[in-house]
C-alpha cells in the first residue's frame, strides 16, 4: 500500500539508486537528470513509498501545450476552434520491478490525474500527454488500461494522450 509521497529529494538518494523498474531511460532519468531539472522547476519529480518506506515508483511531470489535428479536436468535442492547447506531459513514469502489477501505477495515475483535473480549473488542462516507445507492449497496455488513447504514431515514440477537458470547469469541480 502506498503510504506516503515526496518530493523529489536528495535525501532519498540511496533508495533512487537502487530503483531498477526495468526501463534503462526510466531509471537513468531519476538517477541522472531529474535532481536538477526539479531544483530549477523545470520539471517535478514525486517519488512514492509503501508502509515499509520502499521506493515504489516515480514520476515527473512538466506543463506543455500540443496541437491537435482537427479530427481530434472534433472527437473530443473540443468546442473551440484552437489547435494548441494546454496540456500536462508526464516526463516519466515507472515502477520498482518488485512492485509491479500491484495496483501502484493505477494509484499513481490516478494523482496525476486528480492534479490535472484542477489545473483545468485553475489554468486551462485539456489532456495528460506523454510519449511511450512502439515497442514499450507493457507500458502501452497499462497507459490502455488506464484510458489513454495513441493520437500519433512515429518512430520510435508513440504519443498518447488521456482528455482531462470537455468537462466544464462546474464539472470539474463536482468530480472533487
Ligand atoms: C507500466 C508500469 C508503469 C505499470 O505499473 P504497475 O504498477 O505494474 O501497474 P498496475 O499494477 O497499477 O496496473 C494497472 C492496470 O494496468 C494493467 N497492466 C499493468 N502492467 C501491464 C502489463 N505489463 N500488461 C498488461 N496489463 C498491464 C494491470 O493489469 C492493471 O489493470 P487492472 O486494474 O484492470 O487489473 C510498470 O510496468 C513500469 O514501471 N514499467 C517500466 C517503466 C516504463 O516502461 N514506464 C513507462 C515509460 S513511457
Amino acid at each position: 500500500m502506498i503510504a506516503y509521497y515526496d518530493p523529489f529529494s536528495d535525501k532519498h538518494r540511496k533508495k533512487i539508486r537502487r530503483f531498477r523498474s526495468g526501463d534503462d531511460l526510466v531509471d537513468g532519468f531519476i538517477n541522472e537528470e531529474a535532481g536538477e531539472l526539479h531544483d530549477l522547476c523545470a520539471a517535478r519529480t514525486r517519488l512514492y513509498f509503501d508502509t515499509e518506506d520502499n521506493l515504489v515508483g516515480y514520476f515527473t511531470l512538466m506543463p506543455t501545450t500540443i496541437k491537435l489535428s482537427e479530427q481530434t479536436r472534433i472527437q473530443w468535442e473540443l468546442g473551440t476552434r484552437r489547435i494548441i492547447h494546454p496540456a500536462l506531459h508526464i516526463l516519466y513514469f515507472g515502477i520498482h520491478e518488485e512492485y509491479k502489477l500491484r495496483g501502484y501505477g493505477r494509484h499513481m495515475m490516478r494523482d496525476i490525474i486528480h492534479m490535472a483535473r484542477n489545473f483545468a480549473v485553475d489554468i486551462g488542462c485539456r489532456c495528460l500527454v506523454l510519449e511511450v516507445k512502439r515497442d514499450n507492449n507493457d507500458a502501452i497496455a497499462f497507459y490502455e488500461k488506464m484510458e489513454f488513447v495513441t493520437i500519433e504514431e512515429d518512430e520510435p515514440y508513440n504519443k498518447m494522450a488521456l482528455r482531462i477537458a470537455p468537462y466544464t470547469v462546474e464539472e470539474l469541480e463536482l468530480m472533487e
